[in-house]
């Protein structure tokens, strides 16, 4: 399927993608910043597990290689070893583990967070206030986040940065290296929330030097909800006993010591429970797809699907408010439109999915979007947003 030639995923590449995804062929698929669709290769494999289940019951064994399978595709996605990847359920609850591993009471209990953070990850941070934590909030303004802003914010009380590397809202991403080297020069951690970018492009945590990385499978990794990994340095590892625990985050979980607290060695310490096994199935498959496609030629082409939404939205009179830049975006292209959840209803009757969000309706397309999905949901989302009520 892929176009082994070209350093870009193209049209033809695109249209012949949309075969592995059985609903695609009557829909236009433009939500991926909310959920992706439904792969044959992830409805495969979680028909294989669900068969499996009812074949012989209880497979632990098995089961828990499908957990370790789905850890390394993730590593390997952000360019991480297997052991710097721990698995969660949610990254809701990913940052609630790192929060729980961070020295409320000491010298440095500041985060340093943003207001283009999902709310989910400013909501973990203000919880920990009670515990101490203090929270510092780096503005959005005119709808990016200025790194003259992280600058003035940064300072020697800061333990943490938790910057989102694209914005959920209007899809402005950002510079994580810039992020990482303003956080290390004043002692502090950068954690980044990538589930707004993974999939759509190339990431690697070494390379950009990010000591803590969160996110879930269900958007552009094609996957299911109910997973997500935390990525934690292995430098670093060692100085964190996160507070959020249980059994699966011990040495040998299977000793069953239940006096001792130990913390594995490597990322695993900051497991949890009994691991989500049927979206770590779907996550693998999905991420396996993903890594199949390639980033590195994913990347070019969104950048080339944004330009093309950014200038065609424009010509049909659609206010866009993201960056014109589209080396400072992700996937998501945002509208505002007068009324953007009846607008998502009424594109979901022509079968085109978009996203409402705030004041914006947004189209984040993936690898197996074409040029024509775009062109239909733009002339549709005209046609819609200036017959709705104002
Ligand atoms: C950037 C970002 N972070 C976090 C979340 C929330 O993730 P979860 O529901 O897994 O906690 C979302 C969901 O849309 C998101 O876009």
């Amino acid at each position: 399927m892929i176009d082994r030639r070209s350093q870009i995923v193209t049209n033809d590449e695109a249209r012949r993608w949309q075969r592995e995804f059985p609903g695609l062929a009557d829909t236009v698929h433009l939500a991926n910043c909310s959920h992706g669709p439904q792969a044959r290769r992830v409805r495969e494999a979680l028909d294989a597990y669900l068969e499996g289940w009812r074949e012989r019951g209880m497979d632990w064994d098995a089961w828990m290689g499908e957990v370790d399978g789905a850890r390394r595709a993730f590593a390997r996605l952000i360019g991480a070893g297997p052991d710097e990847v721990a698995v969660s359920t949610s990254a809701s609850a990913a940052v609630a583990s790192i929060a729980s591993a961070l020295d409320a009471g000491g010298p440095r209990r500041r985060v340093v967070t943003t207001e283009a953070e999902f709310p989910t990850v400013g909501h973990v941070w203000l919880a920990h206030r009670k515990y101490g934590l203090e929270v510092d909030w780096v503005p959005v303004r005119d709808g990016a986040v200025e790194l003259e802003d992280y600058e003035t914010a940064i300072d020697e009380r800061t333990a943490l940065v938790s910057a989102t590397h694209v914005y959920y809202q209007n899809g402005f991403r950002q510079d994580l290296e810039r992020i990482a080297e303003l956080a290390h020069a004043s002692g502090a951690l950068l954690l980044a929330d990538a589930y707004q970018s993974l999939g759509t492009c190339e990431l690697d945590v070494h390379a950009l030097d990010i000591d803590l990385l969160v996110s879930g499978n269900l958007k552009y990794l094609l996957g299911l909800p109910g997973i997500a990994f935390i990525y934690v340095k292995k430098e670093l590892v060692e100085r964190f006993e996160p507070a959020l625990t249980g059994w699966f985050g011990r040495v040998e979980p299977f000793v069953f010591d239940v006096r001792t607290l130990d913390y594995a060695a490597d990322a695993r310490r900051f497991e949890t429970g009994t691991p989500p096994i049927i979206a770590a199935v779907a996550a693998r498959a999905g991420m396996e797809i993903v890594q199949e496609v390639g980033p590195a030629r994913i990347g070019p082409r969104i950048e080339e699907l944004s330009a093309h939404a950014i200038e065609r939205g424009g010509a049909l009179g659609l206010e866009y408010v993201g960056p014109e830049d589209v080396r400072r975006k992700g996937a998501t292209t945002a509208f505002r439109v007068p009324a953007p959840h009846e607008t998502e209803v009424t594109l979901k009757e022509s079968d085109i999915i978009v996203s409402a969000r705030g004041d914006v309706i947004r189209i984040a397309p993936h690898f197996f979007t074409t040029i024509d999905d775009i062109e239909r949901a733009l002339e549709e989302l005209r046609r819609s947003a200036g017959s709705v009520r104002q």
